[in-house]
C-alpha cells in the first residue's frame, strides 16, 4: 500500500467497516469507502462520519470513469465472483496515472489448507466466521499480474506479504512489521497475501 499517493481521491473497494478510508484521512488524504454489505457500510459511517460510504459491488463500481486519483482494495478481492470485472471497472473509475492497489489472500501452503478447514466446520457444524465458506478464491502472483495487464495496467508489480494489516492492535501491528521482512525474504510460504500494484497510462 506504500505505492499509493498521500493526496488526492481514493476508492477503498471492499472497505468493509472503514478502517483504510479512516487511515487514509487521517494521512491527509480523501478516500471514499464501498462495500457490498450494508452492515459493513452502517459501521463504517459510524465509525468515520466525515467521509462517504457507498452500498456497492466492486465488480460494478458505481462512480463515473476518471473519478479517482487511486482505488485501493484490502482483503476483499478473493471474495469478487468475478474478479476481472473489478480490475476492469477499477482501471475505468481511475484518472489516467491513477494507481490500483490490492493485497489479496495469496495460493499458498496456507490458504490451500483453508478448505479443509471450512469441510471440518460444515461436519461439526461449527457456524463461526473462520470456519464458513465464503467461496473465496485465490491467485498467486502471476496470475494476479496476467489479470492486471488484461485491464490495461502498466508497470505491475506484485509481491508476497504477510500478516501486518491495519486493524491489527498497535503493538502486535509493530512486532508484525519487524517479523515481516524475515518472513518473506525466508519464507515466503508462510507470506500469505500478495500485494499487487499497477498504473494507468497517462
Ligand atoms: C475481509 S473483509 C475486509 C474489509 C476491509 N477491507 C479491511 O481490510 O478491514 C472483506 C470485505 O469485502 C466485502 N466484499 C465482498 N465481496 C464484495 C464485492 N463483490 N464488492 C464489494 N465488496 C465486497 C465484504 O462485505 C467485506 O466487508
Amino acid at each position: 500500500m506504500e505505492v499509493l499517493p498521500k493526496k488526492g481521491l481514493l476508492l477503498d473497494i471492499g472497505c468493509g467497516t472503514g478502517l483504510f478510508v479512516e487511515k487514509f484521512g487521517m494521512d491527509g488524504g480523501n478516500a471514499v469507502g464501498l462495500d457490498i454489505s450494508r452492515g459493513m457500510i452502517l459501521q463504517a459511517r459510524r465509525r468515520c462520519k466525515e467521509r462517504e460510504f457507498v452500498v456497492g459491488t466492486g465488480e460494478t463500481i458505481p462512480f463515473c470513469d476518471g473519478s479517482f486519483d487511486a482505488v485501493a482494495s484490502l482483503l476483499a478481492f478473493s471474495y469478487m465472483k468475478d474478479p476481472q470485472a473489478m480490475l476492469d471497472e477499477a482501471f475505468r473509475v481511475l484518472k489516467p496515472n491513477g494507481i490500483l492497489a490490492v493485497c489479496t489472500l495469496g495460493k499458498n501452503l496456507l490458504t490451500r489448507g483453508i478448505p479443509a478447514i471450512y469441510l471440518i466446520g460444515e461436519t461439526i457444524r461449527v457456524n463461526h466466521v473462520v470456519m464458513r465458506d465464503f467461496g473465496e478464491h485465490y491467485y498467486n502472483e502471476e496470475e494476479m499480474a496476467a489479470m492486471f495487464t488484461t485491464a490495461g495496467f502498466a508497470d505491475v508489480q506484485a509481491k508476497w506479504c504477510s500478516f501486518a494489516h491495519i486493524d491489527l492492535i498497535d503493538p502486535l501491528f509493530h512486532l508484525a512489521r519487524k517479523v515481516e521482512p524475515f518472513v518473506e525474504r525466508r519464507l515466503p510460504q508462510l507470506a500469505y497475501n500478495i500485494c499487487v500494484n499497477g498504473t494507468k497510462p497517462g
